[in-house]
């Protein structure tokens, strides 16, 4: 028997994510089950995967006969992670789960605990700018003390017209309802942050003190549906590792009146780091420092080893985990410990009050 990996949703994502199978071991072609109740969506993946089983509901697909390496990329809109997530994991399935994890924090946490009960891996799509060769830079930098200690990161990402479901994938409306997506661009775009955050600073803690989302108005706001997210999201955090304490200044927006901004950085005692931590093929990395009262920079690029890009990450790094290999790809307690960050945030900007994650024990 051969093992399957199965897609649950057929749409914009999936496709990105069957162009990571040629880069699958030679020798070890899983075959390919895909479901969505959308019979031209459907159609349009078996162009991509020809020889891709077909159904239209992932119910009836999940019945097929169970191997133990098969796994299910659910990558439908957000309000079915949870549902879907569950039935693949309880037919005996590893998941790849799309972000964000789910919509609620109840939710996730209810995902990741069924993984642990089934005795499968839950993995999570944040992967696509996690572990990058940047982000991995940078922390080589830091373990070798050259910016002293770190206190503060600026992470500012601000697009003026981005919003996903008007400017950015307009037919896919789901983005604007926050009953289906969870919420707006920190839903969205966090998942990743704070991945690459998590990374980067390995938390035991994680407060939010202050958080605040906003949704600045344009002239093609749609008036016809639901349009209840923010499209512009800040925080101030702080990270807490050991007696060790980094400041986060946090802000996320795909529409803003301000001007636009991309901004990673990290500064010490003794100096700071900016770096592109999206790119997995070719990412600068600019050290500051002092020599003798004058500022110095000095930039290197650091080049990645993979012959693939990020959409292609999720899966080729899912299915080493599978396998038994190393990859860098946040399961389980970690993919919802990024996930309950999020989830404080909004929480903070609702009620005013500030949060703490933790690590999730699980039983
Ligand atoms: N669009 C992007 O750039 C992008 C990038 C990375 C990740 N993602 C994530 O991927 C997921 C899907 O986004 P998308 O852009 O592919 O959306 P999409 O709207 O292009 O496609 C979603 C598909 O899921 C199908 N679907 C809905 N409910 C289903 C169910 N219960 N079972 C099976 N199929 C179902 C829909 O019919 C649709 O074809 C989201 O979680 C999103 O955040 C999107």
């Amino acid at each position: 028997m051969t093992r399957t990996i199965y897609f649950v949703g057929a749409g914009a994502t999936a496709h990105r994510h069957a162009e990571a199978l040629e880069h699958l071991p030679r020798g070890d072609r899983p075959e390919i089950a895909a479901a969505d109740p959308n019979g031209e969506t459907l159609e349009s993946f078996s162009d991509v995967v020809p020889d891709a089983r077909l159904y239209d509901s992932s119910e009836a697909m999940l019945e097929e006969p169970v191997h133990p390496d098969d796994f299910v990329i659910v990558c439908a809109p957000p309000f079915v992670h949870h549902s879907e997530t569950l039935a693949a994991l309880e037919s005996g399935r590893h998941v790849l789960c799309e972000k964000p994890l789910a919509v609620t924090q109840p939710e996730a946490v209810d995902m990741v605990e069924t993984a642990k009960a089934n005795d499968r891996l839950l993995g999570a799509c944040t992967c696509r700018h996690y572990g990058t060769p940047g982000t991995r830079h940078v922390t080589e930098l830091i373990a070798d003390g050259a910016i002293g200690d770190p206190y503060h990161v600026t992470w500012v990402h601000r697009s003026q017209r981005g919003r996903p479901g008007i400017e950015y994938q307009p037919a896919s409306k789901w983005f604007l309802d926050r009953s289906k997506s969870g919420g707006g661009i920190v839903m969205d775009w966090g998942p990743y942050d704070f991945a690459a955050l998590y990374d980067l600073l390995s938390p035991d803690v994680v407060a939010v003190r202050d958080a605040w989302t906003a949704q600045p108005e344009t002239g093609v706001d749609p008036t016809d549906l639901t349009f209840d997210v923010e499209t512009h999201g800040g925080a101030s955090l702080v990270y807490r590792t050991g007696t060790d304490e980094v400041n986060v200044t946090y802000e996320r927006a795909s529409g803003t009146h301000g001007e636009e901004r991309w901004v990673a950085e990290i500064e010490g005692t003794r100096g700071s780091i900016r770096w592109d931590w999206t790119d997995v093929d070719e990412a600068e990395v600019t050290l500051s420092s002092d020599d003798d009262g004058t500022v110095t920079e000095e930039s290197t690029t650091v080049s990645g080893t993979e012959p693939f890009g990020p959409h292609q990450r999720p899966l080729v790094f899912f299915d080493r985990r599978i396998r038994g290999e190393d990859a860098p790809i946040l399961t389980n307690e970690d993919a919802l410990f990024t996930f309950s960050t999020i989830q404080a945030i909004y929480d903070c900007a609702a009620s005013g009050e500030p949060q703490e994650v933790r690590p999730h024990a699980l039983e």
